[in-house]
């Protein structure tokens, strides 16, 4: 299987991303995090019991009762609709109805399956366990720990977030294009007043050209993610995740960045402003933490 970005997309310039083994957070903190520059880091998950544990049966038998949210998709493509800022399509179902979907051989339902992003000291608290945080940012300012289940050919499309990010592979692999914040006028973001102005208008896989023309000009940077692998997404990276393999299953760990870093950006700016709760909460941390000086 060609897993190799630059066969596929010729249309702009790609470059690889750097690995790293077992940097001090020090380190990590000084060449990556303090600069935004995305790196994968190797050997950071070795203590993780999740690596060795997380099969279908064992997942099953351990979470197999809860009730859970997927999203369903008929194009592979997990977009967010522009009303709501959520998939047009979810479904509730039984945590191990859900597994045997995914695993089934041959599919009674051409629709995909994710479950995409699902808190887990909340859902999933007895897997918690078996993962580590790692120590590569400051505890304090963690936001979720989030799992992601889903199987061969999935696609999370091109977005950002408001928080960095350490994804975290546990089993499949996963393909992720890279886009630098410089770049968002070259990838058309859903107008500000959608719901999903963290989110890309372009097909990136068959980009129109005469709709979105500056697309030409992106250059991206490309990894796959192999298990045991934490790929750093620095906040506001525009990103594109494609799983592989039969079961893919990773975490990831968002943490915040300081308001005042956020609206130094446009990118951050349309992000804050689309988003009132986290403006509302980000200033309310702000303001007790000038009262109550530690
Ligand atoms: O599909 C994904 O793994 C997406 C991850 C992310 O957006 O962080
Ligand atoms: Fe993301």
């Amino acid at each position: 299987m060609n897993t190799n970005v630059q066969d596929q997309f010729k249309f702009t310039e790609v470059y690889q991303i750097e690995r790293i083994h077992n940097p001090t957070p020090e380190e990590f903190q000084r060449g990556f995090l303090s600069v935004r520059k995305p790196v994968i880091i190797t050997g950071g998950m070795s203590g993780w019991k999740a690596l060795s544990s997380w099969t279908p049966d064992y997942l099953s038998t351990t979470v197999g009762n809860r009730q859970v949210d997927v999203n369903v998709s008929q194009s592979r493509m997990f977009m967010g609709d522009t009303k709501t800022g959520f998939a047009s399509l979810r479904k509730t179902m039984k945590f191990s109805d859900f597994m045997s979907v995914l695993l089934e051989k041959n599919r009674s339902t051409s629709n995909s399956y994710y479950l995409q992003g699902q808190p887990m000291t909340t859902i999933f608290p007895e897997l918690v366990q078996e993962i580590e945080t790692p120590d590569y940012f400051d505890k304090k300012l963690l936001l979720v720990i989030n799992l992601w289940l889903g199987a061969h050919g999935n696609i999370s499309p091109l977005h950002y977030d408001a928080s960095h990010n350490l994804l975290a592979q546990v089993s499949g692999r996963k393909r992720i294009l890279l886009f630098d914040p410089k770049q968002t006028s070259f990838l058309y973001p859903f107008p500000a007043y959608s719901k999903i102005p963290h989110l890309s208008q372009v097909n990136i896989d068959e980009p129109d050209f005469e709709k979105f023309p500056k697309f030409s000009k992106a250059k991206c940077i490309e990894c796959v993610l192999e298990p045991g692998e934490m790929l750093f997404i620095p906040v506001l990276w525009w990103h594109q995740v494609y799983s592989f393999d039969t079961l893919n299953i990773a975490v990831n760990f968002w943490w915040k960045e300081k308001l005042r870093q956020l609206l130094l950006t446009y990118s951050g700016m349309r992000l804050l402003a689309q988003i009132p709760a986290f403006f509302w909460q980000e200033f309310r941390n702000k303001v007790n933490s000038t009262s109550n000086p530690k």
